[in-house]
């Protein structure tokens, strides 16, 4: 007996466009990022948030780095860089900043480490370079704010 095929729950063959796609979601993150940072580094008060708080400005000019990596990865793909960012979250308690960047942190942790596997899945090993060199940045932000919060940086799956 032949074996069933299912072709509605095939997974969609990844095409150079709709990696494009995913690479301006990341991009609207990028932005977002952007945006959160220089925000918040400047609104978080009290001694206790000071050394965060320079870290964040650091954070800030980083996504700005990573930004033009991923816009001109787009360009190279052939698609036009978004202009639009992630909506971002504003609120009067210090803790919940470093909470709303921390989720954005591990969500942007987790797409990228996909995207490495889809880049190679193109043979586009430079791309999954690149984006492995932010992924390593990211990381570190992750740390940075988990660490501000007195919490162990959670496992992103
Ligand atoms: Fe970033
Ligand atoms: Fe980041």
């Amino acid at each position: 007996m032949p074996a069933k095929t299912t072709p509605g729950k095939q997974p969609q063959p990844l095409s150079r466009q709709r990696l494009a796609e995913l690479l301006n979601e990341d991009l609207a993150r990028e932005y977002q990022a952007i945006i959160t940072y220089v925000v918040y580094s400047q609104v978080l008060k009290g001694a206790e948030y000071m050394n965060i708080a320079d870290q964040l400005e650091q954070h800030a000019k980083q996504e700005l780095g990573h930004a033009l990596i991923i816009a001109r990865q787009i360009d190279y793909l052939g698609a036009v860089p978004t202009t639009v960012p992630r909506s971002v979250k504003i609120s009067s308690k210090p803790k919940d900043l470093l909470r709303f960047d921390l989720a954005n942190e591990n969500e942007t942790i987790r797409n990228y480490r996909e995207r490495v596997r889809q880049c190679e899945q193109l043979g586009e090993f430079a791309m999954a370079e690149q984006i492995r060199d932010i992924l390593v940045n990211e990381q570190d932000h992750q740390i940075d704010l988990a660490t501000a919060l007195g919490i162990d940086p959670p496992a992103v799956t």
